[in-house]
């Protein structure tokens, strides 16, 4: 990891620390990314919810951003969708050649989006989008994917 990735990784380890609740840690983190990295145009949290008997969705959380359409999105629906179901990181460095894509700003032009593990089930997820094509590097996933590994650790130890 560069030393400015670094150092931001090991600040975000710290807010985990002094963090009253998940949502104030997940505040912390969109806000510090999105000041500290000018290629992270949009950063926010999206939760799954589980319905009462429903199909469980994905909940905006924190964010700072352009405001999204997309506020409740369905596991089986966009990148969001595909990084609940299949446990896993997802890069897409041309959203636009990417059928499950949903656009939030025109500007977009790539994605990541880390899901969030507590005790093993996906609880959650990290989304960043770039103005920029192909913006994440292997560096932006390792940043990234700590960040949602902090807010998972955070969950599993203070509910
Ligand atoms: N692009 C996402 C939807 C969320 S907005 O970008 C904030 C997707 O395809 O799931």
């Amino acid at each position: 990891m560069p030393a400015n990735y670094q150092t931001l990784a090991d600040e975000v380890t710290q807010l985990a620390n002094s963090a009253h609740s998940a949502e104030h840690l997940m505040t912390m983190i969109v806000e510090r990314l999105q000041d500290l990295l000018p290629h992270y145009n949009w950063v926010g949290f999206y939760m799954v919810e589980e319905g009462d008997g429903a199909e469980p969705m994905l909940v905006l959380g924190p964010y700072v951003g352009a405001e999204t359409p997309h506020k409740r999105i369905s596991l089986h629906q966009g990148i969001c969708g595909a990084a609940v179901s299949s446990a896993q990181t997802v890069v897409v460095d041309d959203v636009n050649s990417d059928p499950r894509y949903l656009a939030c700003s025109i500007e977009t032009k790539s994605e990541i989006v880390a899901p969030i593990f507590v005790n093993g089930k996906v609880v959650g997820e990290l989304d960043i989008d770039s103005r920029l094509p192909a913006a994440f590097t292997e560096d932006d996933r390792q940043l990234v994917e700590h960040c949602a590994s902090l807010v998972g650790r955070f969950l599993e130890t203070n509910v």
